[in-house]
């Protein structure tokens, strides 16, 4: 039964379009009640990225497991449930057709509506989750693993993207480049931790424009300026600082992030501005962003780490304004891997 007049939305959503196992209890849309997150990391770490085949699996044994951790720690059972929410693209095939069967399966079970989230929403929603007062318009940077977005959020679930990477996304760069040194899966934690040891101006790497569209993204000139500084030095027997690599690379990153951005909020004529995805908790980016938009007096938003990186509650966040808004999937919903926002 639908509770469509019921003042209390609590919506259970699940995540799992990589290699985060994840539910999460939202009562409307800004207070999470549980957020339980099963991390694969260091299933991946050893080969040096995630493998489909091996998060598909974990996920399986899993989801059940999570889903009814994330029921018991909200103090809620299915019955109390509005609606299931679940992430049903972009992300990994594989690991995708797990939560989207499961969320299927809870929701037929149980009789409540199935609400499909796109996985970049989520992440956009976790700026909702941590400011209880933030409202659309605003101009919101998502970066993470696998997209490097310019967003305008004109209203709740509606999106303009006005800028987007030609090549690698800007944690892909971080763990491109983490490898490349030696500090292993996930690298842009890691980049991060090192890059506090070494001298962010010690190696002039490049800060790529994009001629055609000036919001737009490059990592890939700079993650190959990086494997050519590398290899440079060890053919000419030179000591690599590894922290110096990681600090310079940072700030190149971290300077064209931070550029694009508030140039964007600028011409665009909004005054606040948000932050996430995975890299969206990186120490130094956060500064950046903090001082710059101080500057110029923009309101900068940033959801803590645990909801920058893949979580469930984000996708609950996102799902109850999609669910205020009447969207309702069948039993027919499908994990699309290359989900584009606003479909
Ligand atoms: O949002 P996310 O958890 O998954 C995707 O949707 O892709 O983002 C994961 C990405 C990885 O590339 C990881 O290296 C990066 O976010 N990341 C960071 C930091 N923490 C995670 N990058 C830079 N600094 C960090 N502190
Ligand atoms: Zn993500």
């Amino acid at each position: 039964m639908e509770q469509q007049h019921s003042e209390e939305v609590l919506i259970l959503a699940v995540e799992s379009s990589c290699d985060e196992t994840a539910a999460s209890v939202v009562k409307n849309g800004r207070q999470v009640l549980s957020n339980v997150i099963f991390t694969q990391i260091d299933l991946h770490s050893v080969y040096g990225g995630v493998v489909p085949e091996i998060a598909s699996r974990k996920h399986i044994e899993k989801i059940n497991q999570v889903i009814e951790e994330a029921l018991w720690q909200a103090g809620t059972e299915l019955a109390d449930i509005t609606a299931v929410a679940v992430t049903y693209g972009p992300g990994l095939v594989g690991p995708l057709l797990v939560g989207v069967s499961a969320a299927k399966a809870v929701s037929f079970a149980a009789g409540k509506p199935l609400v499909g989230v796109h996985h970049i929403s989520g992440h956009i929603s976790a700026n909702y989750i941590e400011y209880p007062e933030l409202a659309p318009p605003f101009v919101c940077l998502v970066a993470s693993g696998g997209h490097s977005h310019l967003v305008v959020v004109k209203d709740y679930g509606e999106y303009e993207i006005i800028g987007r990477t030609r090549d690698d996304a800007a944690g892909e760069a971080f763990d491109k480049v983490a490898r490349a040194i030696g500090l292993g899966y996930p690298g842009g934690p890691k980049i991060d931790k090192l890059a506090r040891e070494g001298n962010p101006d010690a190696i002039p790497f490049p800060r790529a424009k994009v001629a055609e569209n000036e919001y737009d993204f490059s990592f890939s000139g700079l993650k190959s300026a990086v494997l050519n500084y590398l290899n440079a030095c060890r053919m000419k027997g030179e000591e690599i600082c590894r922290a110096d690599v990681a600090a310079s690379f940072q700030k190149a990153v971290v300077d064209v992030l931070v550029e694009h951005s508030l140039h964007a909020v600028k011409e665009f004529g909004y005054d606040k501005f948000a932050i996430a995805g995975g890299v969206a908790s990186n120490s130094s980016l956060r500064e950046a962003f903090e001082k710059e938009c101080a500057k110029r007096g923009i309101d900068f938003y940033h959801p803590s780490p645990i909801y920058c990186t893949d979580n469930a509650a984000m996708i609950g966040a996102a799902a109850y304004y999609e669910y205020k808004r009447g969207v309702r999937h069948g039993f027919d919903l499908n994990a699309v891997p290359n989900l584009k926002l606003g479909e």
